[in-house]
């Protein structure tokens, strides 16, 4: 059943949203599906890697042959990558809350007659790739997402440095392209050596040919 390349290799992949709670029964999300990072876990479980999958609340099955963590919010994805290092390989696809309520009630927030809505006041969530990117037990390839609405090769370009990844795969989430959610997936590979442009292809295909890359570059 293939080549493993990767046999051996440990490998931490993030997935999902992350939920920030605001109360026991509310919370904070985004619309990420968790099917792109999914499916990289088990391409890469595929190719041999003993591959932890960190995920966020999602629907989408269990990959098979990986470990999966289950998580709700960033702080949370956070501990449990951490935990998981060293790790030869990281790759983080989930799509984390960048804010968290500073303090979530411990009862639900009631509505009060005649007062208005309660006020949220919102504190930044750690970042779970760049906290891992300039870690003391960085592993050696670290690759990167970045969803953006726009000048998505200038930002990407960006996050390389600042979170510390070899890599970052970059592609347009605006609604038009039905990316967030969606089967298909158009990307850029960002990295020092340049930009690759892959052509629009299924999540799966993705996956598969970015597990391949990975392999690749953790050989060179
Ligand atoms: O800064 P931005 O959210 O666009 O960066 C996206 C990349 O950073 C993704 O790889 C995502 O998984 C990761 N990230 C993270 N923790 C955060 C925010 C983003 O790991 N709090």
């Amino acid at each position: 059943d293939g080549p493993k390349p990767l046999k051996g290799r440990r490998v931490i992949v993030t997935s999902g949203p992350t939920h920030e709670p605001i109360d026991p029964v509310r919370y904070i999300a985004n619309r990420s599906s968790g099917k792109q990072g999914h499916a990289i876990a088990a391409h890469l479980a595929r190719l041999g890697a003993d591959v932890t999958l960190v995920s966020g609340p999602v629907t989408i099955p269990d990959p098979a042959g990986v470990e999966v963590i289950r998580v709700e919010s960033a702080r949370e994805m956070l501990a449990a990558v951490t935990a998981a290092l060293p790790a030869d390989i990281g790759v983080f696809v989930a799509a984390v809350a960048d804010w968290r309520v500073a303090t979530s009630a411990d009862n639900k927030i009631k509505k009060k007659e005649g007062e208005g809505p309660a006020p949220l006041a919102l504190t930044e969530n750690p970042d779970i790739l760049k906290t891992v990117g300039h870690h003391e037990n960085r592993p050696r390839l670290v690759v990167g997402f970045a969803a953006e609405t726009a000048d998505v090769i200038a930002n990407a370009e960006a996050k390389l440095a600042r979170k510390g990844a070899d890599f970052i795969v970059a592609n347009d989430v605006s609604p038009a392209t039905g990316i967030m959610g969606g089967d298909r997936n158009r990307v850029r590979i960002v990295s020092k050596q340049g930009v690759e442009d892959w052509p629009d292809l299924s999540k799966d295909e993705v996956a598969e040919r970015l597990a391949a890359r990975i392999a690749e570059a953790f050989q060179a």
